[in-house]
């Protein structure tokens, strides 16, 4: 039991057959097709590592930094703070993101692909907070919808604690108050 856990809200076996499943949902989608795969640090380079190689079509990989988030709260103004190396104009682009809360990252990040030419921009979201959307967004691939907590785990973190964890957990009220910045 980690000390902070207040309880496992996706476990590692769950998690696993669920990145099977979208491997092979993109692997029908994009058959001979190129792919850009672009990943949003830090919270969804594991998941995007465990989707990738299990895809057998044509992909490249891109990330993004987008920050907003101190303490479990947005700001509400998404930055992309490191931007893409290669251009992406007429690329078919599926963007990796650990979990969606207000939806303002995502809602930032797809206009900007939009902007910068991209033809088709999907979201793979690992999780959806969906009680705490402001602005709506289209997740085309959506793992797991859980309930308003501050959860860790399997790339996610909060203020850089728990990114190592397997399981996805939610944080108690200790953890959420002393690890804070
Ligand atoms: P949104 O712009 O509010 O949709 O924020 C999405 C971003 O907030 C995600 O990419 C995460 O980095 C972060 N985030 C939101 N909720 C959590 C959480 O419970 N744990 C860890 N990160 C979170
Ligand atoms: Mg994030």
């Amino acid at each position: 039991m980690i000390k902070y856990q207040k309880s496992v809200i996706v476990t590692k076996e769950e998690i696993e057959t669920a990145v099977n499943g979208l491997a092979k949902q993109l692997n029908d989608k994009y058959k001979g097709k190129e792919v850009i795969a672009i990943g949003l640090l830090k919270g969804a380079f594991v998941f995007m590592a465990d989707v990738i190689r299990q895809l057998d079509i044509d992909v490249q990989v891109e990330f993004l930094i987008v920050k907003s988030y101190k303490n479990g709260r947005t700001n509400g103004k998404p930055q992309i703070v490191l931007d893409l190396k290669k251009g992406i104009t007429e690329k078919n682009i599926v963007i990796f993101e650990d979990i969606i809360d207000t939806g303002r990252t995502l809602a930032a990040v797809k206009e900007y692909l939009k902007y910068k030419g991209a033809k088709d921009v999907e979201i793979a979201a690992l999780l959806t907070k969906p009680s705490r959307r402001e602005v709506v967004v289209d997740i085309d691939y959506s793992l797991f919808t859980i309930p308003n907590e501050i959860v860790v785990g399997y790339g996610l973190d909060y203020n850089e604690y728990g990114r190592q964890f397997s399981n996805i957990i939610a944080l108690n009220d200790a953890g959420i108050e002393e690890l804070k910045e």
